[in-house]
């Protein structure tokens, strides 16, 4: 096989599918190895349902367990799911287990590595992410940076700049693909009875946040007391592990939050595109917010996404309540007529120009 994609998770489907797709344009051939870090329907197949991707040809079924037992059980299977489909190239994408996986595996074998969204950093090595990111883009030949800020990150890591090429997120090759489809198909907004009301959309899942119980009350309690402060209600899909850690610590969900479960790709985008402000601890939503024009708070401490700030598009909150309800205002009273730092929708077909493919379609040799 030409393209061997190695994906595990709801975030990896969902960037990966315009590469996926540009393969298909481009009759480059290619193997999908899941490692089934996400399993759950919710979090997995209606990804590959909505975007139109074929099932994977190979599904590791690894599941949830720590961190060391899932990787390694990752390595193991990717490894041998490589041996036999002996591709030219591997690509990865973000920084989640499942491509610190895909990185070492491919790394130590006759493939070259290619690692889309290269050169993201939190400068937080206690988040897992951190790790993945670092050691993913070490052992990459090809790192594909979504921004000139990621470029000049992976240059201060000593990574030579040969290896290097900007290109825009997909996620922007994704949304722009979307969201008119979202518009017409999704039904989420009067599903959920929102027409003509001011709502705000929540989501957090990140380890940091959730696993640890005063932290994850803060964080709702802050939601709460911004959604009180400007009469807006919040929809909040819970991602499986801020499920599991909501009823393990016992705790009650204030009133204004809206509990539902993990939206399909187009109901999310619809839903996020008519926020008056989103509040978050995810990546990709951070960015979306941006692209779609809707003011962001990030409720973290850090983010490897320092354009959206930058332009002026989110703002970091932490999980301190006040400063959540501070964040909220400020970024409800700005305007948002920031200009999306992640690209123009073609990071895919970039991307596979870079790679050393016998591209078959005229189309992309130009
Ligand atoms: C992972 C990534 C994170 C990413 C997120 C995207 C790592 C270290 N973390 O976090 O960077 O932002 O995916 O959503 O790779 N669970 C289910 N069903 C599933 C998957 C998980 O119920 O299909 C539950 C289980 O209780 C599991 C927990 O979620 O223990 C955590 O899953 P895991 O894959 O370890 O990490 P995520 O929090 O999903
Ligand atoms: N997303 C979705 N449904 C939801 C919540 C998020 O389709 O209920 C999508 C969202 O559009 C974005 C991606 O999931 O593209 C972000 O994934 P997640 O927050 O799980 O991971 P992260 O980006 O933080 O790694």
């Amino acid at each position: 096989t030409d393209v061997a994609f190695v994906l595990g998770t709801r975030p990896e489907i969902i960037k990966l599918a315009p590469v996926v797709q540009a393969c298909q344009r481009f009759e480059v051939d290619y193997t999908i190895i899941h490692t089934g870090q996400h399993y759950s329907d919710s979090l997995d197949s209606v990804f590959f349902d909505q975007l139109e991707l074929p099932e994977p040809d190979y599904n590791l079924g690894v599941g949830s367990s720590s961190h060391g037992e899932q990787t390694g059980e990752m390595l193991i299977g990717i490894e041998r799911a490589l041996t036999e489909t002996a591709p030219d190239v591997v690509l990865v994408q973000g920084d989640t287990n499942s491509v610190l996986a895909g990185a070492i595996a491919a790394s130590k074998m006759d493939a070259e590595l290619g690692h889309v969204e290269a050169g993201l950093r939190s400068f937080d090595r206690s988040m897992p992410e951190e790790t993945n990111r670092v050691v993913s883009d070490h052992v990459s030949e090809y790192l594909f940076a979504p921004t000139e800020q990621s470029k000049t990150y992976l240059l201060d890591e000593g990574l030579s700049e040969h290896r290097i090429t900007v290109t825009g997120n997909t996620v922007v090759d994704a949304l722009l693909r979307n969201r008119e489809i979202a518009r017409q198909k999704s039904n989420v907004i009067a599903d959920l009875g929102l027409e003509g009301t001011e709502f705000f959309v929540m989501t957090a899942h990140r380890q940091e946040n959730v696993d640890d119980e005063a932290r994850f009350r803060e964080l709702l309690a802050g939601v709460e007391r911004a959604a009180e402060a400007h009469d807006a209600e919040v929809i909040y899909p819970v991602h499986p592990r801020a499920r599991d850690r909501l009823e393990a610590f016992g705790l009650d969900v204030p009133d204004r939050i809206r509990t539902i479960e993990p939206l399909e790709y187009l109901d999310f985008l619809r839903l996020s595109s008519m926020a008056d402000l989103i509040l978050t601890d995810s990546g990709g939503v951070q960015e979306e917010a941006c692209i779609l024009g809707v003011p962001c708070v990030t409720m973290r401490d850090n983010t490897e996404r320092p354009e959206t700030i930058d332009v002026g598009a989110n703002r970091l909150s932490s999980c301190d309540p006040g400063q959540i309800v501070a964040s909220a205002t400020e970024m409800l009273l700005k305007g948002n007529d920031w200009e999306n730092p992640f690209g123009d929708g073609d990071a895919a077909e970039r991307i596979l120009r870079a790679l050393p493919l016998e591209i078959k379609s005229r189309e992309v040799a130009q």
